[in-house]
């Protein structure tokens, strides 16, 4: 069937935050093609599916969605299927869903006016490459922003093979983005109205590279670098591995004004066989000594993670490791997963496979005490002043939602301000999953 020029677009991401910022940059390249996005509510007739691989849930999304896209006369928009499902199921995915048009990897999306243009003359268009030259030289720069919150990839890509995961064979081999680059874009990014920058990496703290004099530099480098940009006030960075948490980087946190009092640091599990059998190279003692070390330097500091329950060979004994490791770490927040068995990787195939009703029990009892760290990290709030960056509206008239520096939610009623707006407010009231403020004082103008 030939294709007609599409004109109206719509990028669809889900999964992780490396997913968004794909999202948006390709948003980008389209239109500086030419095309638009199309608003809530339009017919787009391209529609990008980027896509995420990391449990089976995630990665079965794609084939219903793509059965949703079919409108009532049978006809679809063209289909375009990105991100890790993508790049880890290639060729299956036409086959599985023969209205699929093009199939395009997480390495290769730079190419997609290429793939647009093939797939409109009635072929199908596949690019699964993970070419040498990078697609972040050919992408179009970074346009004015419509949020005060930006994501920046700055590293991609992952060398630990941690036995559960996809991520090496879906991203790839660990990459790091050049310096200059980097401080091109964030600049470029506070330009068109950014305050906040997240840097992004699967592994986002063994990020390194030369500075423009050529010394070496980590993280902790690039942050003190970005923390001089006039008009960036804030910079936060996901997702980090225990092993690359270096000295310099917990330094820091300790004197670096702009870099926000939060780390997202997974342990996975509490117990040192199956983090051996995870192939994390760290135990559990270790990780929390990174944990008081970071404390001490930043005491107010919120932590976060990811666990994975129910991995093969997991015991009771083995999970109440968990628990503990979670009651010393004292979590602001964090995300727990069922294990998920993986294709390709070798964890998959490990004997003593979890039954799903012994997951599911470790999984609420898991859940029920980060709750409960959660909720008592937001009481803590209760009366302090802080400042928020106003990110969105709130559903009641005149309310606006911004965010801590630890990352909590806050709802504020203040008609006069707009989002963008850093404001100082006091927290008069703590929920389980955000706080309430009132307006303390105005920003300065
Ligand atoms: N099953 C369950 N959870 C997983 N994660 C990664 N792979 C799997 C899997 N196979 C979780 C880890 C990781 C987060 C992004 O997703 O906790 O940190
Ligand atoms: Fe996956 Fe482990 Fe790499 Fe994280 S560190 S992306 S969990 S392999």
């Amino acid at each position: 069937m030939n294709r007609t020029n599409p004109k109206k677009f719509r990028v669809k991401s889900f999964g992780c935050q490396m997913n968004v910022y794909d999202g948006e940059r390709m948003s980008e390249m389209l239109v500086d093609q030419g095309m638009s996005n199309a608003d809530e509510g339009e017919d787009a007739d391209l529609v990008v599916l980027n896509t995420c691989h990391i449990r089976e849930k995630a990665a079965e999304k794609v084939y219903s969605d793509i059965g949703r896209l079919r409108g009532k006369d049978g006809k679809s928009p063209m289909i375009a299927v990105a991100g890790c499902v993508a790049q880890a199921e290639g060729k299956e995915i036409s086959r599985r869903a023969p209205s699929v048009d093009i199939v395009v990897g997480p390495q290769a999306y730079h190419r997609l006016p290429e793939l647009i243009d093939r797939a409109k003359s009635g072929k199908k268009a596949l690019d699964t490459d993970m070419p040498a030259n990078s697609k972040f030289d050919v992408l179009p720069g970074r346009k004015k922003q419509a949020r005060p919150t930006a994501f920046l990839t700055v590293q991609e890509g992952c060398d630990k093979f941690c036995t559960y995961c996809v991520v090496p064979y879906t991203r790839g081999a660990e990459i790091s983005r050049p310096w200059s680059d980097l401080i091109a874009e964030a600049q470029a990014l506070v330009d068109g109205g950014v305050k906040e920058i997240t840097l992004l990496g699967q592994n986002v703290n063994a990020w390194s590279s030369n500075d423009d004099t050529g010394k070496k530099q980590g993280l902790d480098g690039l942050i003190r670098r970005l923390n001089e940009i006039d008009g960036l006030e804030r910079i936060r960075y996901t997702t980090s591995h225990a092993n690359d948490m270096t000295d310099a980087l917990i330094a820091a946190h300790g004197d670096v004004p702009k870099l926000m009092p939060y780390l997202h640091l997974p342990v996975q599990s509490g117990s040192d066989p199956i983090l051996k059998a995870m192939n994390r190279s760290h135990s559990a003692e270790e990780y929390l000594k990174i944990l008081r070390r970071i404390r001490d330097v930043r005491p107010d500091i919120a932590i976060s993670g990811d666990f994975i329950v129910g991995f093969p060979g997991e015991t009771d004994a083995d999970f109440e490791e968990t628990l503990s490791v979670v009651r010393e770490a004292n979590y602001a927040q964090a995300y727990s997963f069922k294990y998920s068995p993986r294709p390709g990787t070798p964890a998959a195939v490990m004997e003593n496979q979890i039954p799903p009703e012994v997951t599911n029990e470790r999984l609420q009892r898991l859940q029920a005490l980060l709750n409960e760290q959660q909720y008592d990290f937001n009481k803590q709030a209760l009366g302090r002043q802080t400042d928020i960056l106003l990110e969105r509206n709130g559903k009641l008239d005149g309310q606006l939602v911004g965010k801590t520096p630890w990352l909590q939610s806050v709802h504020i009623i203040a008609p006069e301000l707009a989002i963008g707006d850093m404001v100082d407010v006091t927290i008069e009231s703590a929920g389980p999953n955000s706080l309430q403020g009132k307006l303390t004082q105005r920003e300065a103008a």
